[in-house]
């Protein structure tokens, strides 16, 4: 057994690691051939991601996908600790599958993802939830055959969980989502350490996949016909820098670039490493898809400062300017915390004036939420609850009004978009443009999915548009 602990979690060091090939152990195929199981995914897209892994590793057992979690042999909460309400929910489920596993002995439960690594968490499902089986940190994911194994074969609970990352493991198997559109990680872990954000301490200090390691996956995507790859990271501007001396995203994404592959797309960029070399090879390639998300959090220099964002109000809208003006047609999007420790009415104004200024094209915002283990989670906070909330219901106003608005100006234009699927409640064909908005449209032709139409836009809405394709 091997429980998390913060004071691992928290070290960042010069360590080497190695690349190690994952390999899936002859005895554990198809083992469980007679088993269904059933994932459960919360967060962000990485976790998203990994439950592709996690999906194809169970398979490799054997373990066929349910239709439910009500009829499945083994449930896996992949969970999510950014904020409170995420792991509400887990736990939640985890109320409702205790009642299930009362009706059916033989059901396993596993819990991994980000919830996993939280000292907390894990003592109380240690102390609450005896009836979970397992419990999986996200650094030693590759440990989940064996774990299942011995879960079921011991019938004991198994907890996992390494707190320091190890070697970096190639060659999960992975059973993709979307046929057109893949993840490809390109870095793992976060080293900016936002005093308000339990992320470096689930996932670990910046890891970079080797260029070669992430070009051979891009390759096998496009042989495989994908349309659309999106490079993931905690923080993608920091890929590279733990490996090698003069290799970043730039370059990486200007190899890809070059490749036959029609769309590219990065997430998420830290403000603070986005390079001149990065912008203009943004600018250069048309299949580098100008939409980019750059979380701003708050308007406010002393919140920025509190937050740890290493930047200033000033910096970031210089470089939102320069990138505006570099990226032709480019969208960008942010994320926004309202009702971190100590804000005040002024602080959050400088927010608001900082979306009128940006006119963002999407915008995520949260009210903050303390986190067990962060420096935020002790900074005196004499906001309340019912003030934060309606902080965020105005700027929800005031950014809502120029997601209408941008969306507006597209009325008569054409844009390209890649055809996913058939919404079955306005019987219309849906995809996303280059810029990543929701695009809702007829068709008189019969069209394939993956294929990349013109579409003639007819009316915008607040979050998506309608169109027509031409
Ligand atoms: N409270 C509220 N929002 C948070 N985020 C990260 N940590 C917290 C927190 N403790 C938000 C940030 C980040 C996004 C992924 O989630 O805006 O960019
Ligand atoms: Fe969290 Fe900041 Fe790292 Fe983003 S950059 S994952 S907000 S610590």
């Amino acid at each position: 057994m091997h429980l998390p602990d913060y004071k691992d979690a928290r070290t960042r060091d010069k360590r080497g690691y190695k690349r190690v090939s994952f390999k899936f152990s002859d005895e554990l195929r198809n083992k469980y051939r007679n088993k269904s199981y059933f994932i459960k995914t919360y967060g962000c897209q990485m976790n998203e991601h990994d439950s592709e892994n996690i999906a194809a590793l169970l398979e490799e057992l054997g373990f066929t996908l349910a239709d439910s979690y009500l009829d499945a042999d083994l449930v896996l909460l992949n969970t999510c600790s950014i904020r409170e309400n995420a792991h509400n929910k887990a736990f939640g489920m985890l109320g409702r599958l205790k009642h299930l596993k009362n009706e059916k002995k033989g059901l396993i439960i596993g819990v991994c993802g980000c919830m996993a690594q939280e000292v907390s968490v894990v003592d109380e499902i240690l102390r609450d939830y005896k009836f979970v089986n397992f419990v999986l940190g996200t650094h030693n994911l590759y440990q989940l055959p064996n774990v299942i194994d011995a879960a079921i074969e011991n019938n004991l609970q198994q907890v996992e969980v390494f707190s320091r990352e190890g070697d970096l493991y190639e060659g999960l198997p992975v059973v993709r989502v979307n046929p057109f559109k893949a993840y490809v990680n390109i870095i793992y872990g976060c080293n900016k350490f936002c005093t308000y954000c339990i992320v470096p301490y689930t996932r670990g200090r910046e890891r970079s996949r080797a260029k070669e390691d992430i070009l051979k996956e891009v390759d096998d995507l496009i042989c495989d016909g994908y349309k659309e790859v999106t490079l993931l990271g905690q923080n993608v501007n920091a890929y590279g820098k733990d490996l090698y001396n003069d290799y970043n995203l730039g370059d990486l994404l200007e190899e890809i670039a070059k490749k036959d592959i029609p769309r590219i797309r990065f997430m998420t960029s830290h403000p603070w490493d986005f390079t001149d070399k990065m912008i203009e090879v943004l600018g250069k390639y048309p299949n580098i898809m100008p939409s980019i998300h750059l979380p701003v959090q708050s308007g406010s220099n002393r919140i920025l400062k509190l937050m740890g964002r290493r930047y200033t109000r000033e910096s970031y809208l210089e470089l939102f300017h320069k990138i505006k003006d570099t990226v032709p047609n480019v969208s960008i999007s942010t994320d926004i915390i309202v009702g971190f420790p100590g804000e005040t009415e002024e602080d959050f104004l400088e927010t608001i004036s900082l979306v009128h200024e940006c006119q963002y094209d999407n915008a995520f915002t949260f009210v903050f939420s303390s986190r067990d283990g962060t420096p935020a989670c002790k900074l005196k906070d004499n906001v309340s609850i019912s003030e934060k909330e309606e902080r965020l219901q105005r700027l929800n106003k005031v950014v809502n009004y120029y997601f209408l608005e941008n969306n507006k100006k597209l009325e008569g234009a054409t844009l390209k978009v890649l055809v996913e699927g058939i919404s079955e409640k306005k019987n219309m064909y849906y995809g996303y443009s280059e810029t990543n908005k929701l695009i809702n449209f007829v068709s008189e032709k019969d069209l394939e999915m993956g294929e990349i139409v013109d579409v003639l836009i007819t009316s915008a809405k607040t979050w998506s548009l309608d169109g027509k394709c031409k």
